[in-house]
């Protein structure tokens, strides 16, 4: 569930000061001039409105005629069984659905959600790891649909909140995919509207806005209803969004004419003769005008008689607008992004090559580490801000590349930052909720030994590029140490399946004596150059490191076939001698993939504080 803290205190009081209905008269208000109090009485107008068609929504139509005039506008059998008998509920003017492609742990938001039809289809699509808010201007509506996502058992997924579209209350960069069917025709001042969408989106975040719009310049000395007043002029839109940074701009025409919902339509006809008599009644002509007339916002249908000579399908078109966020505008937009941009530039990375010579890296030479590899293991000198800054700029690039794979199609857009230890199991929610709402809770303070304070830049980084997701609670070493110790692997493999950190025992790849002969050396404190045989004193633990290893592994190897660009943080034994998770991650791939090892130290190793800046960085690339 989203924070009351995602919600910006200027629409919270923009909220606060709409005036009443009472106050103003709606009917002389210019809709078409600039004036702020005339826009806010159109939005009191609807707000109105639609508490009222909320406080009939229970004598609203039929279910089954609305399903037909729904697929008429390409809602698929499965998203109308989604709906069911919500489908009476529904007063949008399109479908959203076929161009947002909404996907599995995606972030959607609906502005002018109405009863929640749309929100709760959206529901079913982004699954238990995505997210639905739905933002509308009604008090009332925003009840109901929020007391439906209780009913349909999804109030961890929907959420409902009152909102007006032109100063949206949600955070920057929030949403994968912003949808809208009907609400957003009815906002006064279109830039604005337009402006906040491309603000609460993410970078390479895209918009499908369902919405009735004039084809033509309206007469002036004419007496149009508020709605068509408000409408955007066809033509003004792709100038609009261009000029606010939106690419990728589609209006959709394929659908628009008015009179889709036309009782004598042949099937709504045939739908209609098949209720019983007290239902059919609803669906003479003048039941539905008067209906129309008490429940809907074209409330006066007498003092607009006058249009009946108009031809609606020449004034107006039903549309379905798409447009995408720019990414490079993005990158130079976050403020963050900056700071930590301008701090970078100095920091080098300069390789220890087998010689012990030292040279750097070139810019291309990281860049192309950077862009061909499937999985960066970036290895870990705990707590140390000279190596986090490091991590920070090569994370920054992976992020922005990954973004640019998406776009391309050949990559899901996103990263997964997987941290060997960082957190405990049970404090993965803690960092969840702070890399969605970038507000940390007081109990990530000290996370699993590593200090806050310190790995708080990393994760605020994660949380400002908006397209990064970290795992880090996996089982503790202790605690699989304990079980392993105390009982052997097998039981420590059993738990581990329990808790569902690892599926099969198939996943246990044993260590070999290499790799003992390393663990050894850096518990015991034997130099590894030495003749010197590593003792048996830590066999019984070893398998618990294993343990933990093959556990990350499979979440790397997962997260690779997700399409997700990986960066990987390890202890730095991981990416010195490759053994560890490098090694099963390779393992669990049938097929050969580019990955980089980073290995970090100063040069002195117990001095690496005081490099100004400067890191020694053993960087491999294996490229196919
Ligand atoms: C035609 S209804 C569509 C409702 C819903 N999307 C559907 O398809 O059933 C328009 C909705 O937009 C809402 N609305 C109108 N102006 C708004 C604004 N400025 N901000 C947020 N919601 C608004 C209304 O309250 C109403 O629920």
């Amino acid at each position: 569930m989203e924070t009351e803290e995602e919600m910006c205190s200027h629409a919270r009081s923009a909220l606060a000061k709409r005036k009443t209905l009472e106050e103003i008269d709606i009917h002389s208000v210019d809709a078409s001039s600039d004036n702020e109090l005339g826009h806010e009485a159109i939005k009191d107008h609807f707000a109105d409105a639609y508490n009222n068609v909320a406080d009939k929504s229970s004598s609203r139509g039929n279910a089954k005629i609305a399903s037909i005039l729904m697929k008429k506008l390409g809602y698929t059998d499965e998203e109308m069984r989604i709906i069911g008998s919500d489908a009476n509920l529904m007063q949008g003017t399109g479908n959203p659905h076929i161009a947002a492609n909404i996907q599995v742990g995606e972030v959607v938001v609906d502005l002018g959600s109405g009863f929640g039809v749309d929100a709760f289809v959206a529901a079913d699509k982004v699954g238990e790891s995505g997210k639905i808010i739905g933002i509308d201007i009604s008090r009332s509506e925003v009840d109901i649909s929020q007391k439906r996502s209780i009913d349909r058992g999804l109030e961890n997924i929907v959420t409902f909140r009152e909102g007006d579209i032109e100063d949206i209350p949600l955070r920057d960069s929030y949403a994968d995919c912003v949808i809208s069917n009907g609400g957003f025709c009815l906002v006064p001042d279109k830039i604005k509207a337009f402006t906040e969408i491309f603000r609460v989106l993410k970078p390479g975040g895209r918009m499908s806005i369902c919405c009735t719009t004039n084809r033509v310049e309206l007469p002036k000395d004419v007496d149009w209803p508020v709605c068509m007043n408000v409408f955007m002029k066809l033509n003004d839109i792709e100038p609009m969004l261009k000029k606010i940074g939106f690419t990728d701009i589609k209006i959709d025409l394929s659908n628009s004419r008015m009179d889709l919902w036309d009782l004598e339509a042949l099937d709504v006809q045939e739908e209609i003769s098949n209720l019983d008599s007290k239902e059919r009644e609803k669906y003479t002509r003048e039941a539905y005008e008067k209906r129309k007339e008490d429940s809907s916002v074209h409330s006066g249908s007498e003092r607009f008689q006058h249009l009946e000579g108009f031809d609606m399908n020449e004034l107006c078109a039903r549309v379905v607008i798409t447009a995408k966020k720019n990414h490079e505008k993005i990158r130079t937009n976050s403020s963050f992004n900056q700071l930590v941009r301008s701090n970078m530039p100095n920091l080098r990375y300069p390789i220890l090559d087998n010689n012990l010579d030292k040279k750097y890296y070139s810019e291309k030479e990281w860049m192309e580490a950077i862009t061909k590899s499937k999985v960066i293991f970036f290895g870990e000198r705990h707590n140390n801000s000279v190596i986090i800054d490091s991590q920070m700029r090569v994370l920054l690039e992976i992020s922005d590349f990954a973004k640019y794979r998406g776009l391309r199609g050949d990559g899901s857009g996103n990263v997964s930052l997987v941290m060997e230890q960082f957190i405990t199991p049970d404090q993965q929610d803690e960092l969840d909720n702070f890399i969605s709402t970038g507000i940390p809770s007081g109990k990530m303070k000290d996370m699993g030994g590593f200090e806050w304070e310190k790995y708080c830049k990393l994760c605020n980084l994660a949380y400002e590029l908006g397209n990064v997701k970290i795992y880090a609670g996996f089982p503790s070493r202790t605690k699989a140490v304990s079980t392993v110790v105390r009982d052997g692997y097998q039981k420590g493999l059993l738990q581990a399946i329990e808790e569902g950190s690892m599926k099969t025992s198939q996943d246990y790849i044993p260590g070999s004596e290499e790799h003992y002969n390393v663990f050894e050396s850096m518990i015991s404190g034997r130099n590894l150059n030495s003749s010197d045989n590593p003792t048996d004193d830590y066999r019984r633990i070893f398998p618990a490191q294993i343990l933990k290893d093959c556990v990350i592994s499979r979440v790397v190897s997962d997260r690779i076939l997700s399409g997700d660009s990986v960066m990987c943080l390890t202890g730095h034994g991981h990416t010195d001698f490759l053994f560890g998770i490098p090694e099963r991650v390779i393992q669990f791939h049938p097929q050969k993939f580019d990955f980089c090892t980073i290995s970090c130290a100063g040069e002195d190793e117990n001095n690496v504080e005081n490099l100004n800046g400067q890191i020694i960085a053993d960087m491999i690339l294996e490229i196919n």
